[in-house]
C-alpha cells in the first residue's frame, strides 16, 4: 500500500506535518536513493527512506511495552492525571498511541500501547483467550477452596460474574492469576469475592508475552515483530 511521504515521517518521528514539510523542501529526505521534494509524493511500505543519509524505520502501526509505574493513569490523555502516553520517551511517541487494556493507577507492570485498533481489539477480547497473567500480593495466603472458586468462575455481585481464571500461590501471601478479560477492578474484586484483599498488583505478561525484566518501571521500549506474534 503507498502512503504520503509526509505523514509516514510525521508519524514514525513524531513531528509535525510543518516541520516534516520543511524537511523535504530542504532536500533533506531520499526514498529509494532519489531526492523527494514534495510531501505529496508516496512511497511503498517497503521503500527506503532516508532522512540526512540516515534510514527512518517506517511502520504502519506502532507497539510499545511500557512498565507502567504507580500513579499513572491508562489513558490517551487525561485532564487531571499523568497518562501512559504522557511519560512516554519523545523517540517513542506517535500520534494516535492509546493503552490497548487499563491498569488502574495503582497497579503496575506492562501496559502495551498501540495506534493499531484491530490489534488493540484482538487481544483484549475475551474470546481470543489472550491470558493476562498478573502477580498480586494479598492480605492473607488462598485455600485449596478459594482457588476453585476462582477456577470455576466467581461471581463479584448480582451483575458481575468472571470467566474461570487460573490461580496459583507462587509465595507467601502472593498469588499468580491468569484472566482472559479486563473487566473494571476485575483482579481486586475477584479477591474480595473469597474474602481476600489486593494490596499490591502487577502484571506480568499479555498472552506469551512476558514483561522485559531489565524495564524499571516508567521505562518502555518497542515490541519486536517476533514478540507480537508471541502474544497471540
Ligand atoms: N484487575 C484489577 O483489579 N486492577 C488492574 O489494574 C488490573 C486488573
Amino acid at each position: 500500500m503507498k502512503t504520503r511521504i509526509d505523514k509516514l515521517l510525521s508519524d514514525n518521528l513524531n513531528l509535525s506535518r510543518k516541520q516534516v514539510k520543511s524537511i523535504i523542501a530542504q532536500g533533506r529526505v531520499k526514498v529509494d536513493g532519489a531526492v523527494v521534494l514534495k510531501g505529496e509524493e508516496k512511497a511503498e511500505e517497503q521503500s527506503v527512506i532516508t532522512l540526512d543519509g540516515k534510514e527512518v524505520a517506517v511502520s504502519k502501526f506502532v507497539y510499545i511495552m511500557l512498565n507502567k509505574p504507580k500513579g499513572v493513569v491508562s489513558a490517551g490523555n487525561d485532564r487531571k492525571d499523568v497518562t501512559v502516553v504522557d511519560i512516554l520517551p519523545d523517540e517513542l511517541k506517535r500520534k494516535n498511541l492509546f493503552p490497548a487494556g487499563r491498569l488502574d493507577k495503582d497497579t503496575v507492570g506492562f501496559v502495551l500501547l498501540t495506534d493499531d485498533g484491530d490489534f488493540a481489539h484482538r487481544i483484549l477480547s475475551s474470546k481470543n483467550h489472550v491470558e493476562k497473567t498478573y502477580i498480586a500480593r494479598i492480605e492473607k495466603n488462598l485455600s485449596d477452596e478459594d482457588i476453585e472458586r476462582f477456577e470455576k468462575g466467581i461471581s463479584f455481585d448480582e451483575e458481575t460474574q468472571y470467566l474461570g481464571a487460573k490461580c496459583r500461590m507462587v509465595g507467601d501471601r502472593t498469588a499468580e492469576v491468569k484472566i482472559v478479560e479486563g473487566k473494571y477492578h476485575q483482579i481486586k474484586r475477584m479477591f474480595l469475592a473469597v474474602g481476600n484483599k489486593v494490596l499490591e498488583l502487577k502484571r506480568t505478561s499479555i498472552g506469551g508475552l512476558e514483561l522485559d525484566g531489565s524495564l524499571r518501571e516508567g521505562e518502555a521500549r518497542r515490541i519486536t515483530p517476533e514478540e507480537l506474534d508471541m502474544i497471540m
